[in-house]
């Protein structure tokens, strides 16, 4: 893959937890790859697959799904639900013939600041590393 290419990655994070492990990074001033795009939700829970389908077929060349520890969700088990759907539609992916790693789940809380920052390095590297998911695109076109 070519060193120019620059992912696009949408970041769903949950409100109580990632989104404050972000912020935090942001203000320490931590320095991490500007690739994510993020999108606050309530909880992971709460998030519906289709939204995952809709970042890439908008032309996200990753999504990155970030929660509560487990234990920690403060709807008691949203992110424990968020993980079961993850585990499928990652399988789903795989069946589809997209490489499962243009998708990524991890659980970081509002006061981990370095960890948001190394995580946020991996995913992007990662998904780097993976390139653009042109099948991914061309088959929901097809299926348009
Ligand atoms: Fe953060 Fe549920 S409230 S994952």
């Amino acid at each position: 893959m070519s060193e120019k290419f620059d992912p696009k990655i949408i970041a769903f994070f949950c409100n109580w937890c990632t989104y404050g492990g972000a912020d935090l990074a942001g203000v320490s001033r931590l320095q991490y790859p500007p690739n994510i795009r993020v999108i606050r939700i309530p909880c992971t829970g709460r998030l519906d697959p289709k939204f995952i389908l809709g970042a890439f077929r908008h032309g996200a060349d990753g999504v990155w799904v970030s929660g509560c520890h487990p234990g920690d969700c403060h709807f008691i088990a949203g992110n424990y639900y968020a993980r079961r759907k993850f585990a499928l539609f990652k399988g789903l992916l795989e069946h589809m013939g997209i490489e499962p790693g243009h998708l990524q789940f991890s659980w970081i809380s509002s006061a981990e600041a370095t960890k948001f920052q190394q995580v946020v390095t991996e995913v992007t590297n990662d998904i780097k590393a993976l390139g653009p998911s042109p099948h991914f695109q061309k088959h929901l076109a097809e299926v348009a």
